[in-house]
């Protein structure tokens, strides 16, 4: 089988495990897509595992890889119980590694269909703009927020509103710039507020579960060795529902094979300016890093320090 070949239904498998990890029970399939799949080349539709598994995997050049129809009919991901509300990290993810130009490609590719997205309709109407992520693709270490603020919806760039500031000062106070690293969020448009003229409000779970597929996509193409998430909706979007962020700071986590390290939320910062809050959310990101192998100042281990 060619390469291309496993290299999509890799992909495929990927999209299904975490869609599935995420809670999803079904997903909509196009008449097209089941008449296209019930094509006598092509076996019944196994679960994504069992075709992973199968030497009789057919190809799949006739079956689109993203349809939409105005009737979909709604399939079964598989038939296993149902997740605990504390989901487990997806599997580690095994995405071949990408020459350059395939990458950024990819990357392009990505960035497009996020671009174009409307699954959520009443953000689609009230968005400015779509935020994708920023930064560099190559980057060894992914900061992931939760949702854009209205900064981040008029300028369509993460984090440039105050807590994105802030953001800012904790990269340049480990040594890098904004450009080393790349920065994400779980939603990639701005929460409505209707009726309000200013404020945040927290993505829905329909919300997160609905956009979440873009950030495990956007991870898979980066490859970080570390990724850092800043607050619980961003904890909550890669690990699921687990403990409080107050509880899971400062301890390393493991998302799809890649330590992850949970921090409080830059805004949360802004809003608690307690000495010793700064100091966790700095030692946080001592240990992370430690885990890059970046050299660490005598002054950067002091910042904060309790002397
Ligand atoms: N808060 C977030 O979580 N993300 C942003 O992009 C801005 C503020």
């Amino acid at each position: 089988m060619s390469s291309a070949y496993d290299t999509l239904l890799d992909a495929t498998i990927r999209h299904l495990e975490d869609l599935q990890a995420g809670g999803v029970r079904h997903i909509a399939v196009s008449p097209d897509t089941l008449k296209a799949l019930a094509q006598p080349a092509t076996p019944a539709v196994p679960s994504a595992r069992t075709r992973m598994a199968s030497p009789a995997n057919q190809p799949v050049a006739s079956v689109p890889a993203q349809v939409r129809h105005p009737q979909p009919t709604n399939i079964p991901l598989a038939v296993e119980p149902p997740l605990p509300l504390a989901a487990p990290a997806p599997a580690p993810t095994t995405a071949p590694k990408l020459t350059p130009e395939a990458k950024a490609a990819a990357f392009a590719a990505l960035r497009e269909r996020v671009l174009a997205c409307v699954k959520c309709q009443h953000l689609a109407s009230s968005r400015q703009h779509v935020v994708f992520g920023v930064g560099n693709l190559n980057a060894e270490l992914m900061f992931v927020g939760e949702a854009p603020g209205a900064d981040e919806d008029e300028q369509g760039e993460p984090f440039v509103g105050k807590a994105g500031q802030l953001l800012t000062k904790i990269i340049e106070t480990m040594g890098l710039q904004r450009g080393d690293v790349y920065i994400g969020n779980i939603l990639k448009c701005r929460p409505d507020t209707p009726g309000q003229s200013a404020g945040n409000r927290k993505p829905t779970p329909e919300e997160m579960q609905t956009c979440i597929p873009y950030l495990h996509e956007q991870i898979d193409l980066i490859q970080p060795k570390v990724i850092v998430a800043l607050g619980a909706t961003a904890v909550e979007g890669l690990l699921g529902k687990t403990l409080g962020i107050t509880k899971l700071r400062g301890t390393w986590k493991t998302y799809r094979g890649i330590p992850l390290m949970p921090t409080y939320h830059p805004a949360y910062l802004l809003r608690n300016q307690a000495l010793h809050t700064k100091r966790e959310v700095w030692e946080d990101m001592l240990q992370v890093m430690e885990r890059l192998g970046m050299p660490i100042s005598e002054k950067q281990r002091n910042y904060f320090s309790r002397a």
